[in-house]
């Protein structure tokens, strides 16, 4: 079975093609858009073990590959100038669509190297983590980590065309698994309520890598995001903070934990969504039961759900000082991304910071 869907956004549309085995067939698929250019990949050590060598064996033919260090450290000035540097020397031209073929890491980092060399060259996502598939191949932002803080140069440049073979994660830890489903849990959490039922009654399919399970759980996922991108590529609406859902609570769990392996991003967003949820229920926004669904489903697929399952030790108040280095803030305001119930997510700028820290000092019950 495979999917296609499109992200609708004029001349910088693309399809986002999704079944099992695809990347074996990947001399047909992205042929027409590498033409008689030899393909660049850009991976990981990591996934270079793993995938390159059938990539490379669909492609045919000679290829180059770019091999990186695995970990979020690649995000970097440093590598950003190593990439850039060996495209320059490898001829790298306008037209010709470098594949990142990885997971978040590398899917920001070589759509940021498309969007500067030689002012704008083409790529291709092939994201390798479930984390990726279902949200970083996604939509346009590319960005490194700084100084100042994570994500906080970078740009919008679209891929022209994302391929997703779930097949490749037969190899992916459970625990990565788990995290990337934190972030298919949301789109049913941020406006379709059929959606987070459908999670509860098969999430442990997805999990274990039943293939239609996971196929109809990315197809829902990548369409919920290419709509909304679609809707609000620039994030200058509403629409796209919805996707925020979870990410200014994790954020600060994230800064916490030190941005370790202690707490994956994707876990991060899971305790996250239970905090906003947790948070609208306590302040009268949403109904109790809401709040206890969300924490029950979160907690029985093994995600962190509270402060303490995310190992957070940090205050109220420490954790609401990372907050205000989030790059949402605006005009000494945090919009945070709040619920009236499952599937009815909503951007709310009323929030204040002194009654959030509260809610977490209290969370711990
Ligand atoms: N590349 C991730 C996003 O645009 O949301």
């Amino acid at each position: 079975m495979t999917s296609i869907v499109n992200v609708g956004l004029g001349a910088r549309s693309y399809d986002i093609h999704i079944g099992n085995g695809l990347i074996d067939q990947s001399a047909q698929l992205l042929g027409a858009m590498l033409g008689s250019r030899r393909p660049i990949i850009i991976t990981d050590t990591h996934v270079a073990q793993a995938q390159l060598p059938r990539l490379q064996r669909a492609l045919g033919g000679d290829s180059h590959a770019l091999i990186l260090p695995a970990g979020e450290t690649t995000k970097s000035w440093q590598y950003l100038e190593q990439l850039t540097d060996e495209l320059l020397d490898l001829g790298v031209e306008r037209g010709d669509k470098l594949i990142a073929l990885g997971g978040g890491v590398i899917g920001d980092l070589v759509g940021f190297a498309a969007s500067i060399v030689k002012r704008g060259c083409g790529f291709i996502q092939v994201p390798t983590s479930l984390l990726a598939m279902v949200d970083s191949s996604v939509g346009g932002k590319t960005a490194i980590n700084v100084r100042a803080g994570k994500n906080l140069i970078g740009s919008f440049h679209q891929p022209a065309m994302v391929m997703i073979d779930p097949s490749v994660l037969d190899t992916l830890p459970d625990r990565q698994m788990r995290a990337g489903y934190a972030e298919i849990v949301k789109y049913g959490l941020i406006n379709d309520a059929h959606f987070f039922e459908w999670c509860e009654s098969h999430a442990k399919q997805v999990l274990a890598r039943n293939p239609e399970a996971l196929t109809t759980a990315i197809a829902h996922s990548v369409r919920t995001k290419a709509d909304i991108v679609a809707a609000d590529e620039r994030e200058t609406k509403d629409q796209r903070a919805l996707l925020n859902l979870g990410h200014t609570f994790g954020h600060a769990l994230e800064a916490d934990t030190g941005f370790s392996e202690t707490l994956f991003h994707g876990e991060a967003v899971a305790a996250g969504m239970a905090l906003a949820f947790g948070y609208s229920a306590a302040s009268g926004r949403c109904a109790a039961d809401a709040a206890v669904r969300v924490r029950a489903h979160l907690e029985a697929i093994g995600l962190p759900a509270s402060l303490s399952a995310a190992h957070v030790k940090g205050t109220g108040t420490d954790l609401v000082a990372h907050m205000l280095h989030d790059k949402k803030m605006a005009g000494g305001t945090l919009p945070f991304i709040l619920a009236q119930g499952i599937g009815q997510s909503y951007v709310d700028r009323t929030v204040q910071l002194a009654e959030i820290a509260k809610f977490l000092d209290g969370s711990r019950g």
